[in-house]
């Protein structure tokens, strides 16, 4: 098992020109199979085709599952390092500091491969549109600078939560489900010489330019840490079909592809959210995620 905490990044950009997709594991369920079972799933019976897992709590049924697997494990830190970025308004001065207190104590446990860094979501941008002009939003600019500043000197990607969905829902009159859906056929806008096919690269390449904007390197990493698009909801767009045509299209690029127009050497990470439908979740976008059944099936065909 390689565990990093918060990311990973270091075994891609060796190993692999392009990126790769995996699954978060959340267990927020109560109708779920035994981690047991779900690592033994993976590694067995899907035999790694989905080689990257995240999960969110370093549980100790799950770590022991998970543990002599050459799965590549991203667990999640402290609630309170995320929470206080991921939530806009809240004055986070102390969260750098929450990071450099891991990263100083996961050195020294002598695991390779640690990253460290923080989760985001798209709230933390002022602008985003076009993606040159994506820059983090004057209430959380500070915090926003220094963490980037201090992911970019121990070399770590910040991690992004990015859902195309949620944009589509809240701006239907600008942007177009096959803009969401990666299946324009041609550009659907330009911004200099680049041209954007797809929302979920406008989108990262807004954080690009945010993060670039701080550290005035274009050298910046970052990884799509959870996205999705839910199988059922009050939202029309919400549907089996909507999520099988995001999900793969979005696998897709990321392995085949594995850059946004911008950034050609970004080796994309993306993370898709869920492994199952989670009926515990007091969201109801939270608990029609999944791409498995708990009985281990697919709820569509994804994976393989
Ligand atoms: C970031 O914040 C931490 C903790 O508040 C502080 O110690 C550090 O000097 C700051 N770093 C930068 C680059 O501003
Ligand atoms: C797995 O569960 C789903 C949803 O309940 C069901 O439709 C499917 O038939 C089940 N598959 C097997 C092999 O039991």
């Amino acid at each position: 098992m390689w565990i990093m905490v918060l990311t990973l990044a270091a075994i891609h950009i060796s190993t692999v020109l392009g990126g790769d997709a995996g699954i978060i594991y959340g267990r927020n369920g109560d109708n779920l199979p035994s981690p047991k079972r779900v690592i033994d799933f993976l590694t067995e019976d899907m035999n790694y085709a989905i080689s990257l897992v995240r999960v969110y709590d370093a549980n100790t049924e799950v770590l022991e599952a998970l543990s002599g697997t050459n799965l590549v494990v991203t667990i999640g830190v402290p609630d309170e390092a995320i929470a206080h970025v991921a939530i806009p308004g809240v004055v986070q001065s102390f969260v750098p500091q929450a990071i450099i207190n891991l990263y100083n104590s996961v050195r020294k446990a002598s695991v390779d491969y640690i990253y460290v860094t923080t989760a985001v979501g798209g709230e933390v941008l002022e602008c985003s549109y076009p993606p040159s002009a994506g820059q983090f939003a004057n209430r959380v600019d500070k915090i926003m600078n220094n963490l980037t500043n201090y992911l970019y000197n121990i070399g770590s990607p910040l991690l992004i939560n990015l859902y195309p969905y949620h944009a589509l829902v809240s701006e239907p009159q600008h942007i177009s489900l096959d803009y969401a859906l990666f299946q324009s056929q041609k550009p659907v806008f330009t911004d200099g010489d680049l041209e954007y096919y797809n929302l979920f690269d406008a989108m990262v390449d807004a954080f690009v330019a945010a993060m670039v904007r701080v550290v005035q390197k274009e050298d910046v990493k970052l990884v799509v840490a959870e996205t999705g698009w839910p199988t059922a909801g009050i939202v029309s767009y919400a549907c089996t079909e909507n999520a099988r045509i995001y999900n793969l299209n979005l696998r897709k690029h990321a392995v085949e592809k594995g850059c946004t127009p911008r950034k050609a050497d970004i080796n994309l990470e993306v993370y898709i959210s869920e492994m199952f439908n989670e009926n515990l979740q007091p969201d109801e976008f939270e608990r029609n995620l999944g791409t498995f059944y708990p009985n281990l099936t697919e709820v569509y065909q994804l994976w393989r």
